[in-house]
């Protein structure tokens, strides 16, 4: 009978007789599938996986850190943390253009994990966290694409792997399921989906170092508001916004003349239509009187009615 607990203990013996004593290399983005992978694959073959975690320097306030702390601290796992930021942000210096930003983004994110890749030795295997739902749509996908999405791939030819993809079956409620199972935290496994480009697509236009921070601060403030109010479990997804253009405010009874910050929450069933939560009044007040008061160089919050289509979820 199929239940979860036969479920990963068929994979790990699958997974150990596909690896033998080769080693597997994972890039863990701290994401649902790529983190219940490496839950599992530790529990298959402990230290021959190699995890690389590539900080961007776009990922959300305390996100690497939180990656380090369960998998490297408290689950013992061999992993490689690359801080990159610097390189990522120096190439996206200027660029304004959406897809152009994206491509940056996912390109760059291939050549440092080839890097790393090639630094490891005696590497035979790459672990992905294909799921179910990635195999149906890239099978059937005839829609225009309207944003590239990103995910690893696209890694050069001598650069080869034998792929193991132990949750390719699992749709994704199955998946938290087995990350539960594996004792991965709660907040891991039900995390709300991020974008491959991170926080790069919330700061629009141009990246540049001060509204990036603000994106990064406004967003905690709203996850943390969202907790609070226990909207974290009901809205499929929430972050926030910051332009590229100011507005002219009051600020201590000064002109002051700084960003903007746009909250957006939405629900949606599966990401290709959506419509925004109808967050109560007293939850939205808190959160603007916390960011103007929290965030430097913002002076106005505004929340964004407007469903998909027209707009898409992100604004990039
Ligand atoms: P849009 O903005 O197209 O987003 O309505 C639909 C969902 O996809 C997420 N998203 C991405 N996810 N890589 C991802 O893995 C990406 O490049 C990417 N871009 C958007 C977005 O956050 C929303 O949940």
């Amino acid at each position: 009978n199929w239940n979860m607990k036969n479920f990963i203990a068929d994979q790990i013996e699958l997974i150990r007789n596909q690896v033998k004593d080769s080693k597997v290399l994972l890039a863990l983005s701290g994401g649902v599938d790529s983190s219940v992978v490496a839950a599992l694959l530790l529990k298959a073959i402990g230290k021959q996986l190699v995890c690389v975690h590539v900080n961007h320097g776009l990922m959300r306030k305390g996100e690497s850190e939180s990656v380090i702390e369960v998998f490297k601290n408290q689950m013992d796992a061999n992993l490689v943390y690359v801080n990159a930021s610097f390189r990522f942000l120096g190439k996206l210096a200027g660029v304004s253009d959406p897809e152009q930003k994206r491509k940056i983004i996912g390109t760059e994110f291939i050549r440092v994990f080839e890097e790393e890749a090639r630094k490891l030795e005696g590497i035979d295997f790459l672990a992905q966290g294909t799921i179910y739902p990635d195999i149906v749509e890239s099978g059937t996908k005839t829609a225009k694409v309207v944003k590239s999405h990103h995910n690893v791939g696209g890694l050069p030819d001598d650069l080869s792997f034998q792929l193991v993809e132990p949750l390719r079956q699992l749709f994704k409620d199955e998946v938290r399921a087995c990350g539960v199972e594996l004792g991965l935290p709660y907040d891991m496994v039900y995390r709300q989906p991020f974008p491959g480009p991170g926080l790069g697509v919330r700061c629009l236009g141009a990246i540049t170092k001060d509204r990036l921070e603000a994106v990064r601060e406004s967003d905690a403030i709203l996850r943390e508001e969202f907790a609070n109010a226990g909207l974290d479990k009901k809205v499929w997804q929430y972050f926030t916004i910051v332009p590229d253009f100011k507005s002219v405010g009051v600020k201590n009874n000064a002109r002051s003349f700084e960003y903007p910050v746009i909250l957006r929450a939405v629900n949606t069933v599966d990401a290709m239509s959506a419509s925004v939560e109808d967050i109560n009044w007293p939850t939205l007040h808190k959160i603007t009187d916390r960011i103007l008061k929290e965030v430097k160089g913002v002076n106005r919050v505004c929340y964004d009615l407007t469903p998909k289509p027209c707009g898409t979820i992100e604004w990039e």
